[in-house]
């Protein structure tokens, strides 16, 4: 793998707010969390984890005897659906809300636990009645909808994997997904309303099927937009016809906590991407513990909305998992926060009295290019709570955040965490930690961190390093699936026993950690990970490519954006000519990569070059084309095999 050096930090700011004595008073978190987790460290998890239903207790915390491969409270059982529903409704919560589903249009709907409890009852019989059993892996692709939610917890009350599939995502990427998991089953639906069109999403199970390794035997399929779609009889189910049927009463089947509750895949720094495995008793009980103290979690007053898609982890750990275990009401939405117009979101917030809201920096960037006086229509003073994930968030983005959004009234919680951690690792804690804009600040009390030069040594101050985890965590991953060498490659290679996460960090005098970035091939596109080498693999499959080169140019908006150096074959430049030249091939190319990876990865800009900058060894000089994508001079071309290729490739885009 890979390493560049760690960028510099972001802006520092020397604002520090300090929590009001008010929100102190009545938080969920208290300062004494970290003496107590520093002085037992496994004690305090042991007493997280018996917050959650066991139906055979544990005996042991943790069993790191394998490192880096670790087993949390091994010996004991539960069931993640029935701690996210059933025993909500056993202690009388019933009738609360769960979940407030808003569609795009303004239509909606509310479900209490009761009523979750019986879909996803119904659900897990219709799974089981089609032969899912404990331990096969059952692939979501979904929309929005409260659907996905009761997919994922029928899932894991039979016990069996679920392995989500961002609906933005191709036939092509679908397909390697379920054919690297070996899924057996397929829960989507007909389409999903996009921006006020209904588009299919069947289609894409379809033809991700078509070619795929058979193992897939059954597909589930929501009707949600209605209209036609192909039907493949004895293998495709409509959903609200198996339901019909299928009763409300269900077991949920117990399993080992190191029991695998989902598989989710990610970006890596090769083109194929990683099958994150996460096991039971752990994740949830880091899922919850941290939705409680970070989100200052009031389960009887709270309104609380994660605008993440199920089909990233934090729509796993914060709209699914940590929220229900919790019994949580909260909000899901259907669309995109400019349908039908750009204070949609706000207008979400108003309708149901959202408390606490959850989202990304690019979204919060997007809203203030819209303008405050669209959130200004809106009545926002349900909030008492803000947080974000996905990048650091600009210290300007932090202060308008605080400012327009939370009335200068709500903590602000900044979360670091990946894919790979599971839940939440670096956060304030609101009412005890003063808050800094733009930085993640401090480990939560039971993980470690910390920030390492090249040699492994901690950094001084200020100055720039590789931030690390220094102690196996509950939610931690306990692998890729079906690679556990990438796994110790990827991450216990870097630094020896020590968990690298692929970010630049500092520490600043106080100790708090300053995200600074990737450092590996890995790019953020608006809070979503995307591999360079995963979008050129799609550039090269396409005809008229000979290479291409991708980097994430840093943007205003969304944090990077996708640029490409593709070198067009010489053999094709007829058919690129008689098809409409160099302008139609960009068009082209960038619909290539959307239809073999997913819209969310098409560059924003494919750059036709001649030639590409190369080291000695041929290895592409990805820092210099940064440069060009950010009409910076150009850094030093000494270790260029041939110094003029980067002269030719900018005289080459001036001329066009
Ligand atoms: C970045 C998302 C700075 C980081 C939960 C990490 C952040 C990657 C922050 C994981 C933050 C996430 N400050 N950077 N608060 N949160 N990141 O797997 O680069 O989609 O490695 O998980 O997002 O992205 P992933």
């Amino acid at each position: 793998m890979t390493t560049q050096n760690p960028s510099e930090p972001a802006e520092q700011t020397q604002d520090v707010y300090p929590p009001s004595s008010e929100f102190s008073t009545n938080a969920v978190a208290r300062p004494s969390l970290y003496e107590e987790a520093a002085a037992d460290r496994l004690k305090f998890w042991e007493l997280r984890a018996r917050l959650l239903n066991w139906s055979k207790p544990f005996t042991e915390v943790l069993d790191y005897s394998n490192a880096p491969f670790a087993r949390w409270f091994a010996d004991g059982r539960l069931n993640a659906c029935y701690n996210a529903v059933d025993r909500h409704i056993e202690s009388g919560h019933g009738d609360q809300v769960a979940l407030f589903a808003e569609y795009e249009d303004g239509a909606d709907a509310s479900y209490t636990y009761a009523q979750v409890k019986d879909e996803v009852s119904r659900m897990a019989n219709a799974l089981q009645d089609l032969g899912v059993t404990t331990g096969d892996r059952v692939a979501i692709y979904l929309p929005m909808i409260p659907e996905a939610v009761f997919a994922m917890l029928a899932c894991a009350r039979i016990g069996a994997p679920h392995s989500v599939v961002f609906g933005g995502f191709s036939a092509d990427a679908l397909r390697s997904r379920i054919d690297d998991a070996g899924a057996v089953a397929v829960i989507t639906a007909d389409g999903q309303f996009r921006r006020g069109k209904a588009l299919p999403l069947k289609p894409a199970v379809d033809d991700a099927l078509d070619g795929s390794q058979g193992t897939v035997k059954n597909v589930l399929v929501v009707k949600r937009t209605g209209g036609d779609v192909a039907w493949t009889d004895g293998r495709d189910h409509w959903w609200h016809e198996l339901r019909e049927d299928a009763s409300t009463e269900h077991e949920p089947v117990a399993v080992d906590a190191e029991h695998p509750l989902f598989i989710l895949y990610t970006s890596g720094t090769t083109g194929k991407p990683k099958g994150i495995v996460h096991t039971t008793g752990g994740y949830l009980t880091q899922a919850a513990y941290t939705h409680r103290n970070v989100f200052d979690l009031k389960p009887s007053s709270d309104v609380y909305w994660c605008t993440a898609d199920i089909g990233w982890i934090t729509g796993h750990t914060y709209v699914v998992y940590g929220p229900m275990v919790n019994r949580t009401t909260q909000v899901i939405y259907e669309g995109t926060p400019d349908t039908p117009h750009q204070g949609r979101w706000w207008e979400v917030i108003q309708k149901y009295g959202v408390t606490t809201f959850y989202s990304s920096p690019t979204a919060i960037r997007t809203a203030m290019k819209w303008g405050e006086d669209i959130p200004a229509k809106f009545d926002l003073s349900s909030l008492r709570l803000l947080g974000t994930v996905g990048e650091s968030i600009n210290p300007e983005a932090w202060r308008w955040y605080r400012r327009v959004i939370g009335g200068d009234r709500c903590p602000i919680v900044d979360t670091w965490w990946q894919t790979e951690t599971g839940a939440i690792m670096i956060s304030p804690l609101p009412g005890v930690t003063p808050l800094k804009p733009g930085s993640a600040q401090v480990p939560l009390p039971g993980i470690s961190a910390d920030v390492l030069d090249d040699n492994g040594e901690a950094v001084q101050p200020d100055e720039p390093g590789f931030l690390v985890l220094t102690d196996p965590w509950p939610a931690m991953l306990r692998g890729i699936w079906g690679d556990d060498q990438r796994f110790i490659d990827t991450y216990w290679s870097r630094f020896e026993n020590r968990y690298f996460a692929g970010d630049g960090a500092k520490k600043d005098a106080d100790g708090d950690v300053w995200v600074t970035g990737r450092v590996d091939d890995v790019m953020n596109v608006s809070g979503h990970r995307l591999s360079t080498s995963e979008i050129e693999s799609a550039l090269v499959s396409h005809p008229w490519v000979a290479e291409a080169a991708v980097v994430g140019a840093a943007d205003e908006t969304t944090g990077q954006s996708v640029v490409a150096f593709v070198i067009l074959r010489s053999d094709a430049l007829g058919d690129v000519e008689a098809e409409g030249g160099e302008e139609n091939a960009v068009q082209v190319l960038r619909a290539h990569v959307g239809q073999e990876i997913g819209p969310i990865a098409k560059p924003k800009k494919v750059l036709l070059v001649t030639e590409l900058p190369k080291t000695r060894s041929g290895k592409i000089m990805r820092r210099l084309l940064r440069d060009v994508a950010e009409n910076r001079e150009v850094g030093d071309t000494q270790t260029l095999a041939d110094s003029s290729v980067m002269d030719l490739i900018q005289r080459g885009l001036a001329g066009k």
